[in-house]
């Protein structure tokens, strides 16, 4: 068991499909951490191929000259995820009361998923869905800075510092034997937190872990 009953905990005890019962069009994150995973994205994806956007909105930062054979779309709320113009197909589940998702095995080249890890109640039988929608050699993308609806994301999130948070995202793939060892990219502020206070941009942390399916 990677997290204690305690660690899986949230401040807001209540359903999630409440707090995302009504929708919220903005950005989780800000201009260059969006460009970052954009680039990302262009990087490491391949046009044409299956995407699945999990945990997923309004938005979600794929390449715009980039096309997909199919784009399928996750989330708790159905006016965000209606309203995402990359989206060919999505589904509302919450992960927390069922993990198991409606999606066949090895089924997808691509996984994402942008600023929501931490929401995760049970991140090993998520990351282990992950692996089985996932053809061999499919690369999962976990991305998260350091903002956060602190209410409900889970203790363990809380409790860490941004390098503990790494470490707990890398270790929810290791969960899993069928997982590459995860690839970290860890880009800290180099904005001072007083500049970040007064307006100034560019601030948000950008991390991500990436891995493949192996065989
Ligand atoms: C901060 S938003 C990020 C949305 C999107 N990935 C983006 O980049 O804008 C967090 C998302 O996680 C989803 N989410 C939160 N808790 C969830 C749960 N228990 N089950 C499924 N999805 C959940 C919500 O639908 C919400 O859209």
């Amino acid at each position: 068991m990677l997290l204690k009953p305690e660690q899986r905990q949230k401040l807001d005890q209540t359903d999630d499909k409440l707090f995302y019962s009504f929708p919220r069009f903005v950005t989780h994150v800000d201009k260059n951490f969006i460009q970052q995973l954009t680039d990302l994205y262009r990087q490491r994806l391949q046009p044409q191929t299956r995407i699945f956007d999990m945990m997923s909105s309004w938005v979600s930062h794929l390449p715009e000259e980039m096309e997909f054979a199919h784009v399928e779309g996750h989330g708790l709320n159905a006016e965000e995820l209606a309203r995402n113009p990359r989206l060919d197909h999505y589904f509302i589940q919450d992960l927390n009361a069922n993990p198991k998702l409606p999606l066949p095995d090895r089924d997808f080249d691509a996984v994402l998923n942008c600023v929501s890890v931490q929401y995760l109640q049970y991140p090993e039988a998520v990351f282990s869905e992950i692996h089985r929608i996932l053809k061999p050699g499919g690369v999962a993308i976990i991305s998260f800075s350091n903002r956060m609806f602190f209410q409900k994301a889970i203790q363990a999130w809380l409790d860490g510092s941004e390098a503990t948070r790494i470490a707990l995202v890398k270790s929810y793939f290791q969960s899993h034997p069928g997982f590459t060892t995860p690839e970290i990219i860890a880009r800290p502020t180099e904005v001072p937190n007083f500049l970040q206070w007064l307006g100034m941009e560019g601030g948000d942390p950008f991390y991500a872990a990436i891995a493949y399916r192996r065989q």
